[in-house]
């Protein structure tokens, strides 16, 4: 296998194969002016491991070699890579492998008799349908790459509009305040508006107010110096130094203790910063982002949070919607999460149709951790390659979805009929268009069971 020596970045690449040296030392002479970088291998075996672990555009493939068949070799780089563009080279006849291999998935086939000049016009097609392929992609990146949201997934409007907001205030100084119900993303949201910030390649300090004890908490933010308490034997920084030039995230901050707040409010507007036991400052450079489950104007009315410090954070304000406010997205993020599970080594399951209603129907207090977890227990359990309703039994409950019909005491199938058809009005509220919907029978069936069981 020849290649040569250029950088991998983007550049139209064809692999030769043939087992035939004199053919490809040919063909690549006839090649060489044109812009393609061109690789060669002596037979499939070689252009297969060629494909590992670098990408090729095109190949031109020899169908009758020693080592390996042509159409085999096809059938092979075609689901490792499938967009890789084929031409299959025959000596005389072979038409019939030919045709075999344009079914296959191959772009065309030449007897390598046939003028050169035809073959190149062909690759030559090829070449600029990539070249508007690249410059697609490099448009594409150019309008998503600065606001990439990869890891917060979510289509619905309110997740729209607050990706849309993140967006914007992301490369501003500005402090920002989240706020949203537990579980539904306050921290990604944070991460989020540091990694598309002009800062993204200095530190990001999250901080969790509600895990600092009390007593310590001064020290841990502001730093110390050495001696300034007992068992003060040497000197720190704090975190919000730490976070110098960088993000602070003060996730809860809700439960900062009120004397806190005051100096930290004191460190935001200064921007700067005493250490415990230090008799002056020291100057930092911190964007504040800021989070809480709680609503600080409450807090703030029985006293519980500082006014100023409030108004301080609170320039811009984002709200997390809570999961039920999302929608489709609900069935977006199940999906999401499975995928991340299977990638974790979990088995990859399908969600059954009746499990993505009871997704849909549930509440979600715990909001997306809550939905996190509950795919997790499904994908633990269901025994098949889909998850069912069953294998989401706390929801199951919770959502009002019953139980399947199971025979009644009678064991007759006209009770049966008539205990489905009841439930069903009772779970459409009487309506009996949407009832028979449900049961998946027709409208005038329906009207002719009623009748005939008297409901
Ligand atoms: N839009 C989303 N896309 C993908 N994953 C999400 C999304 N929102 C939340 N998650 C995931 O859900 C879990 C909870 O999110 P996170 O910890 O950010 O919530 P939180 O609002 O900070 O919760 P709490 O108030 O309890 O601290 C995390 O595992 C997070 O990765
Ligand atoms: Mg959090």
């Amino acid at each position: 296998m020849r290649m040569s020596s250029e950088p991998s970045n983007a550049r139209f690449t064809m692999l030769i194969v043939d087992d035939d040296v004199d053919v490809l030392s040919s063909l690549r002479r006839y090649f060489r002016p044109l812009p393609y970088r061109i690789w060669t291998a002596e037979g499939g075996q070689q252009a297969l491991e060629c494909l590992t672990g670098q990408r090729v555009d095109m190949m031109l493939l020899d169908l009758k070699m020693p080592d390996r068949d042509g159409l085999d070799v096809l059938k092979e780089a075609l689901t490792r890579m499938p967009d890789l563009k084929i031409i299959m080279l025959t000596g005389h006849g072979g038409v019939r492998e030919a045709v075999m291999a344009i079914q296959n998935g191959a772009l065309d086939f030449f007897e390598k008799s046939t003028c050169l000049d035809m073959l190149r016009k062909k690759i030559d097609q090829a070449y600029r349908m990539w070249l508007l392929d690249q410059e697609n992609q490099s448009l594409r990146q150019e309008l998503e790459g600065r606001f990439c949201f990869d890891a917060l997934v979510g289509e619905s409007p309110p997740m729209l509009q607050l990706k849309d907001l993140v967006a914007r205030v992301s490369p501003t100084r500005t402090s920002v305040l989240i706020q949203g119900e537990s579980g539904t993303g306050k921290e990604l949201v944070a991460r989020a508006i540091h990694e598309h910030s002009n800062r993204k390649s200095e530190v990001y300090i999250p901080v969790d107010c509600a895990a600092i004890s009390a007593s310590i908490i001064e020290s841990e933010l502001f730093g110390h110096t050495k001696g300034a308490f007992t068992g003060a034997d040497h000197s720190t920084l704090g975190l919000i130094r730490s976070a110098d030039k960088g993000t602070l995230f003060l996730d809860e901050i809700g439960e900062l203790p009120l004397e806190m707040q005051a100096k930290f409010l004191r460190s935001v507007q200064e921007q700067t910063v005493r250490p415990v036991g230090a008799t002056s400052e020291f100057p930092i450079d911190v964007r504040v982002v800021a989070a809480t489950h709680r609503n600080l104007i409450e807090e703030m009315a029985r006293g519980r949070f500082r006014q100023d410090l409030y108004y301080r954070l609170s320039a811009v304000t984002l709200y997390v919607p809570s999961l039920r406010e999302r929608g489709d997205d609900i069935l977006l993020l199940a999906r999401y999460f499975i995928k991340a599970l299977s990638r974790e080594g979990m088995p990859f399951k399908t969600l059954s149709e009746e499990a993505a209603r009871v997704l849909c129907a549930h509440t979600w207090p715990g909001n997306v951790r809550e939905l996190e977890n509950v795919i997790r227990n499904a994908m633990a359990f269901a025994r098949g390659h889909t998850i069912l309703a069953r294998n989401l039994p706390a929801l199951s409950e919770l959502s009002g979805v019953q139980p399947p019909i199971r025979a009644t005491a009678s064991g007759r199938l006209a009770d049966v009929e008539r205990e489905a058809i009841t439930r069903a009005l009772r779970q459409t509220g009487g309506n009996r268009r949407k009832a028979a919907r449900l049961l998946g029978i027709s409208e005038a069936t329906i009207y002719r069971r009623l009748k005939q069981y008297a409901l």
